[in-house]
């Protein structure tokens, strides 16, 4: 469908948005009445109160273009966040670029896990690393929690770099925050209290019959875990002991049903489990990680 075959002209805001919301609806997009009221507000400026209290509010020419554009991006797959360039991770409002993986909510069970690990030691001085920075989204989220904590991103996509560096600044924090570009830990000589990743874990295989909001607007190298979906985990894991203190936690996200493979991986490597934590969905997404020899 084509901006051409979508015409919100005059319309009034409740108008326009239970037309999208239905035509979202009739093409089976998810959550279509959330994902009308993101674009709505997106393309015009209005708030939710605006929809409620002025519906008859009519769209200004302008603005009626931009949203039909909005509404043929949406139904051609691209994700609303996307089409906004925004995500709000944890508390942060974060941008999104093509450059970086669209930062999932499920991701928030790293934050979750790792605070709950570390305790009272939230408040100290730590050094934190992520590795597979993308947006930045996982390191700045635990640098808001974190007070006193530096951290280093570590991203092999200059690009996802570029945007970790920006939500950096935007949140005021890229004074505690360093971005690098590097394949995981090469060229790294510092050791870390806390080292978290999400990183690429779909099988190669996989890949095609993603959906295409994923498949088609998530980067190849955000999602692409090998043969096996575990080659970035054997990767990680080779050097993750050798950068953990003594009393280091790391943090690593598993995909659905990969706790059992990439815990064997981790106690190879001389790592030992304290524990893991489930999403919303109760998929079982944090796996966390300590040295056998743990202080
Ligand atoms: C699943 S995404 C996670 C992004 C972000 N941490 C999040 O949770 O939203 C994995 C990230 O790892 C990065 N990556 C892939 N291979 C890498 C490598 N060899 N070294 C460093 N980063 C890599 C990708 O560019 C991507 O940004």
């Amino acid at each position: 469908m084509s901006d051409d075959e979508i015409d919100l002209t005059g319309l009034g805001l409740a108008e326009a948005c239970r037309k999208i919301s239905d035509l979202f609806s009739q093409t089976s997009i998810e959550g279509a009445e959330l994902a009308a009221r993101m674009l709505l507000s997106g393309a015009t400026g209005s708030s939710r109160t605006d929809l409620i209290l002025s519906p008859d509010r009519k769209l200004e020419m302008d603005a009626s273009r931009k949203l039909e554009h909005f509404v043929t991006r949406r139904l051609a797959g691209e994700p609303v966040t996307r089409i906004l360039g925004s995500r709000t991770f944890w508390t942060l409002d974060l941008h999104v670029t093509a450059d970086v993986l669209d930062p999932r909510p499920d991701s928030e069970t790293i934050i979750r896990a790792a605070l709950e690990a570390l305790g009272v030691r939230k408040d100290a001085s730590l050094r934190i690393l992520d590795l597979g920075t993308g947006s930045g989204a996982l390191l700045l989220a635990l640098l808001s929690e974190c007070p006193h904590a530096t951290g280093l991103g570590i991203d092999l996509s200059g690009a996802a770099c570029a945007v970790a560096r920006e939500n950096a600044e935007r949140h005021g924090l890229s004074d505690r925050a360093r971005v690098t570009q590097g394949h995981w830990f090469e060229g790294l000589d510092d050791t870390f209290d806390l080292i978290v990743s999400n990183p690429p874990y779909i099988e190669s295989a996989d890949i095609a019959d993603l959906a295409i909001e994923v498949r088609a607007h998530d980067p190849l190298l955000a999602l692409d875990g090998g043969t096996d979906g575990l080659t970035a985990y054997r990767d990680i894991l080779r050097f993750l002991p050798s950068a953990l203190r003594a009393s280091g936690i790391a943090v690593l996200e598993l995909g659905a049903g990969q706790e059992a493979a990439v815990r064997q991986l981790a106690q190879a490597a001389g790592l030992r489990t304290r524990g893991t934590k489930a999403d919303l969905g109760g998929v079982i997404r944090a796996l966390v990680l300590e040295r056998e020899t743990a202080a």
